[in-house]
């Protein structure tokens, strides 16, 4: 028997392949009418005024670092459980990242440890909606507005996720988004921008574009100086694809999230928390191991028949991070040590995931 994947893409070429032709025979593959299309698609679907398309998460997460102008003695406040591009970014730029500890059942930062950690050297809250639940953002977004700190949403993972009927890309100020291949839409590599801003949509536009904006006679005007991390014509197309479905394909990872927990919780598996008026996409199936199981002999065990994964990292626990800064988190920390990622995707056999579960552990 092959081993269970992790992540199983939601597009076949089949779905892309005529639209591939056109472009082929076009020759148009950037800047063209499917990026403009999934541009508008995504901010519909977000509900956010303005959306921009980048090359990944972290490209958008540098641009909107830059945009706030962040730089050396600036603080950002930066959710603890994360991918380490959260803070690389915000380190990249000179400034230093202060880690918030998260909450152990839903893994988002806390409100309380956001708030001891505001000082006069805070320019921007970083949230990250851990594995894509986004439990919790709205309590942060208002501490945020109440003292005018600036709110980015780290939605790497959180495409098709809400809080109290808002989506993830309209709730904070500014919103990342990644469409690497462990995402629900993946277009490769890939990643997105979403704002409410007028005025940092121009500043993207123009920034976004090398500094070009509008025409001087017939050739471009170059108002500022900028960068280039344009997604091309075939992405789009993909990433149009997948988001025509999104909401289908939330629908069915939580179907198999809640067959997983009917199985594990009667093993002591306890699955990340998502609170009272959120859906989640179920980005990643995270569960917290038993009392007592050692994570990774069961990782380890698993391997050939199921593959898995930690949950995600304590990003003040990594050997950079925590030899620079030394200020690292309890709960990311022990959540680190303690989770696991079990395959998610339609037509997946959880039945078969758990019976290996069951085997390893007996
Ligand atoms: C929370 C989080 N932020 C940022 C990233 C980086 O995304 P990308 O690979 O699109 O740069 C990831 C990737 O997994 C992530 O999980």
């Amino acid at each position: 028997m092959s081993q269970i994947r992790l992540m199983k893409p939601y597009i076949g070429f089949d779905e892309v392949e005529a639209e591939f032709r056109e472009v082929f025979e076009s020759g148009i593959f950037t800047r063209g009418q499917h990026v403009e299309a999934f541009r508008s698609e995504l901010a519909a679907y977000t509900g956010a005024p303005h959306a921009f398309l980048t090359t990944s998460a972290t490209a958008s997460l540098w641009v909107c670092l830059k945009l706030l102008g962040i730089g050396p003695g600036d603080e950002v406040i930066v959710s603890d459980f994360s991918f380490p591009a959260s803070a690389n970014v915000v380190e990249d730029l000179g400034a230093r990242p202060v880690f918030a500890d998260v909450c152990t059942e839903t893994f988002n930062m806390r409100p309380d440890a956001l708030e001891a950690l505001i000082g006069p050297r805070t320019k921007a809250v970083m949230y990250v909606d851990a594995l894509g639940n986004p439990t919790g953002i709205t309590e942060i977004k208002r501490i945020c507005s109440a003292k005018g700190i600036p709110l980015i949403e780290d939605a790497a993972c959180a495409i098709g996720s809400s809080e109290n009927g808002v989506r993830c890309g309209a709730i904070a100020d500014l919103t990342c988004f990644s469409f690497h291949p462990r995402k629900l839409i993946s277009t490769g590599e890939g990643g997105g921008i979403t704002t409410h801003s007028d005025e940092w949509a121009q500043w993207l536009t123009t920034k976004l574009a090398h500094g070009a904006n509008g025409m001087k006679g017939v050739a471009l005007d170059f108002v500022d100086y900028g960068y280039n991390f344009r997604l091309s014509e075939l992405q789009a197309v993909m990433g149009r694809k997948q988001l025509a479905k999104i909401n289908a394909i939330v629908n069915e990872r939580n179907a198999v999230r809640d067959s997983y927990i009917e199985q594990l919780g009667a093993l002591g598996f306890v699955a990340q928390k998502v609170g009272e008026g959120v859906t989640y996409n179920v980005q990643s199936m995270v569960f917290r191991v038993p009392e007592g199981c050692d994570r990774d002999r069961l990782i380890l065990d698993l391997r050939g028949k199921v593959e898995t994964t930690i949950g995600t990292y304590a990003l003040s626990a990594g050997s950079y991070f925590a030899g620079k800064y030394k200020d690292v988190q309890p709960v990311a920390a022990k959540l680190q040590e303690s989770t696991i990622t079990l395959p998610c995707y339609t037509g997946l056999e959880v039945d078969a995931v758990c019976s290996a579960i069951r085997g390893v552990l007996a």
